[in-house]
């Protein structure tokens, strides 16, 4: 008899670190169902990928297809086709994909394409900003998505504007602000050690930078971000993405950005290292989705190089703001972060990524789904 299945396709960092929360619901319940995990090798690099699997404790992933670097579309054409082949060989019940990146749309492509159900977990979540990549990501998935799970009620708000309403979309909270929450404690504990391996400024004297999309990497924008650095007047800890270093390289700006007294560029963290630079910072600089709101779930202000976001709470609630590539914009932002209006604001911010245990409910939801679904295959 065939044993019903769910299919997982990530491929890149921030989707091992929400494919963490799910795992953690997914065998606290351990249903009578197979879980397959593809890996698309969207993301390569040990400090990328493998260092999540091990330190979150995941499973090794049961198909890798290896895709690597590449353009939008030859990228997202190399996992297609043995996308396709997998799931008609094993006819998963639905296909998971997480957040918005090229391996979320090929997962979600390849299942919408034979039929199968495809749950979108970060569904609803919109910038407005059609530009990125992301953002396109983002639509074309909700649109092929047939199981709907929103972070937060402005999620379900953005899809009922677009038409996608109904028993399939549901608010079940965010499975990053489930591992978020988890691990906080170990991040703690383990920031003295982090400290004094890499010689980092003490807490609360300094502020974490990470920038990565394509937006932000191109030459002219890159020099408008050193500048943002340099203006920031504050010690700046900035784990360098791969692609930034390889844009830097290619543009001639690595010296610059190297060189910027203020600035030390350490080798990407690990997930856990990664939230306790983010506690411990006075704030955090980036241009990065996920970051914004585990700064605000870890309850540090942050400085947001774009001039739009999908996490809008992290902005109405005063903790996020926005500023573009403007060095002084950037310089106030600071100013702002160390104000003690600041540590009020802190204090007051709700709870609207959730109670951190978005992932039980949707492995629920999805088991739910499944069974459903077999006892109309009979
Ligand atoms: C991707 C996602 C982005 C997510 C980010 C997390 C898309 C469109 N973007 O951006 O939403 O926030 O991952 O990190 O899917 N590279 C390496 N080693 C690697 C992976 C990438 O060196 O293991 C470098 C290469 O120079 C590559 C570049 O990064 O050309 C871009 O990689 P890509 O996966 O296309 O996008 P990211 O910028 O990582």
């Amino acid at each position: 008899m065939h044993t019903p299945s769910i299919m997982v396709v990530l491929g890149n960092r921030p989707q091992f670190i929400k494919h963490a929360a799910f795992q953690r619901a997914w065998d606290a319940r351990q249903p009578d169902m197979q879980l397959r995990v593809v890996d698309t090798g969207q993301h390569y690099n040990y400090e990328l990928a493998g260092i999540f699997l091990d330190e979150l404790r995941i499973p090794a992933p049961d198909h890798s297809l290896a895709v690597g670097s590449a353009s939008h579309a030859e990228q997202l054409a190399r996992m297609l086709v043995p996308l396709e082949e997998l799931m008609m060989r094993t006819r998963p019940t639905s296909v998971v994909v997480y957040g918005d990146t090229n391996s979320t749309l090929g997962g979600a492509l390849a299942a919408a394409k034979l039929n199968i159900p495809v749950a979108h977990i970060e569904a609803g979540l919109r910038s407005y900003d059609m530009h990125m990549p992301e953002e396109l990501n983002r639509v074309l998935v909700d649109h092929a998505s047939s199981l709907l799970y929103c972070p937060t009620q402005l999620a379900v708000d953005n899809l009922t504007n677009e038409g996608i309403a109904g028993e399939h979309v549901s608010m079940v909270g965010d499975v990053m602000a489930d591992i978020a929450m988890a691990i906080a404690p170990a991040a703690d504990a383990q920031w003295e050690r982090l400290r004094a391996h890499l010689d980092l400024p003490e807490r609360g004297q300094f502020a974490l930078c990470t920038i990565h999309r394509a937006g932000n990497t191109e030459p002219d924008a890159l020099r408008e971000v050193i500048a943002c650095l340099e203006a920031a007047g504050i010690p700046v800890v900035m784990p360098i993405h791969p692609r930034t270093e390889a844009m830097a390289e290619r543009a001639g700006l690595h010296v610059d950005l190297a060189s910027i007294p203020n600035v030390r560029l350490i080798p990407p963290l690990g997930y856990v290292d990664l939230a306790a630079c983010v506690r411990a910072a006075s704030c955090v600089m980036t241009d990065s989705g996920g970051l914004q709101k585990e700064a605000y779930i870890h309850g540090t202000p942050c400085i947001t190089l774009r001039d739009t976001t999908e996490w809008a709470e992290t902005v109405t609630s005063g903790m996020n703001v926005l500023v573009g590539r403007d060095a002084q914009k950037t310089s106030d932002a600071v100013i702002a972060a160390m104000s003690s209006d600041m540590g009020d604001r802190i204090a007051q911010r709700r709870d609207v990524y959730g109670d951190g245990h978005a992932a039980g409910r949707i492995v629920d939801s999805l088991v739910e789904h499944a069974r459903h679904a077999s006892h109309f295959a009979l």
